[in-house]
């Protein structure tokens, strides 16, 4: 095994994944996948034929610390994230969800009302979600140093565009209807979320987590315009409000898609952004001032080619990326049907990268 070699012995003291955050010059990039747990392991497949509802999942603190857990022990990735969904604090806002197979997420009714807006309430996450205090304390407990617990929300735009449409959608209509023709009414929604959101960001990070990312996932199809006024200062308001208690907790924002927005993300607050693949690496770097940290970008579709593929886009990210404050991760999620055996060839390669010498 190649693993950590090239680790000072300082690195037992802290995740290597927070050196990366920390600006620290270090000899690989520490390596995670969003949705590392999930459909394409078996593992997690076998236990979903067994336990069918995915709030059970995810909400079962035994079952979401199992599931987080699969990844790392299959393949030690520097990060372990919660296994959960950014709908997960939705109830214990006044808004059930559920998650229906080969459909996604469902909420229903979708808010369309400014009286259901006004019903909407504040979240304590201690009362509503002790699950996930639950479940990272024990992986921090699980993992020691040799990972960090990466905890996540989704940001108020994204959040608010499932609470409308009451599903995925592709066009984004009753969202943008109430944006566009009842602007105060969208507005009064989505600072009531930005303020339950920070509060469920702090409780994560009192309860473990060290690192925080945001999905704004589909604030990418806003025009930039658009972006500012309704994406860009609800990130704020959850960034200031968590960074007034928390200055040192590295937060990490993605955008799907993002490349028209791409430029106004640091702007935000946060420390660190996880670039998608429709933007070159080399290409982030130079729009993004020097201290601000990528996470990215390989597309998730690289998964499905040849090892030597796989190998080539990680190490055209990497060598764009550089060798300091750079995660590197996909530019996504993985997708459901990658083959295991290609995840974990990226996590092998990732460990066994050299930056002086490739
Ligand atoms: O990264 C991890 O391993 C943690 C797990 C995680 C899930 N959802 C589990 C999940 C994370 C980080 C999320 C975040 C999430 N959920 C986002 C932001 C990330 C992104 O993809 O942009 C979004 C937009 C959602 C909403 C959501 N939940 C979608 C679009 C889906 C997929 C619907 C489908 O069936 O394809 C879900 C369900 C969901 N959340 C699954 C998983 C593993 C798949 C359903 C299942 O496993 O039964």
């Amino acid at each position: 095994m190649t693993e950590s070699t090239e680790i000072s012995p300082k690195s037992t003291e802290i995740p290597y994944l927070l050196r990366a955050t920390r600006g620290e010059v270090l000899s690989r990039p520490p390596v995670w996948m969003m949705r590392q747990a999930g459909r394409y392991m078996k593992v997690y497949r076998d236990l979903r034929d067994k336990y069918p509802s995915f709030r059970e999942r995810s909400e079962n603190p035994e079952l979401s610390l199992e599931i987080s857990l699969q990844p790392y022990r299959a393949f030690q990735p520097d990060g372990v994230i919660l296994f959960s969904d950014i709908l997960t604090p939705l109830p214990g806002m006044g808004i059930p969800f559920d998650i229906v197979e080969s459909k996604g997420p469902v909420i229903d009714p979708p808010i369309r009302s400014l009286q259901q807006i006004e019903a909407v309430t504040p979240l304590n996450p201690e009362e509503s979600l002790p699950f996930v205090g639950q479940v990272l304390r024990e992986l921090r407990t699980e993992v020691g140093n040799k990972a960090a617990v990466l905890g996540f929300v989704g940001s108020p735009w994204t959040l608010a565009a499932y609470m409308i449409e009451g599903k995925t959608s592709k066009t984004y209509s009753n969202i943008k209807q109430m944006a566009f023709s009842e602007p105060e009414m969208l507005h009064q929604l989505l600072g009531k979320v930005a303020d339950s959101i920070a509060t469920y960001v702090k409780y994560q990070i009192k309860n473990g987590a060290q690192v925080v990312q945001l999905f704004d996932s589909w604030a990418g199809n806003l025009s930039p315009i658009d972006y500012e006024a309704l994406a860009l200062p609800y990130q704020q308001r959850v960034v200031e409000q968590v960074k007034a208690e928390y200055p040192d907790t590295p937060l990490i924002l993605y955008i799907s898609g993002s490349a028209g927005v791409f430029d106004l993300m640091p702007k935000s607050g946060v420390d660190i952004i996880s670039v998608d693949w429709t933007v070159d690496m080399k290409d982030a770097r130079s729009r993004l001032p020097e201290t601000m940290g990528v996470q990215g970008n390989v597309d998730p579709g690289a998964l499905f080619g040849s090892k030597d593929f796989i190998r080539d886009r990680m190490l055209d990210t990497v060598r764009k990326a550089g060798n300091k404050r750079h995660i590197l991760n996909l530019g996504h999620g993985i997708l459901p049907g990658t083959p295991e055996e290609n995840a974990q060839f990226f996590f092998e390669t990732a460990k066994q990268l050299d930056l002086a010498t490739c």
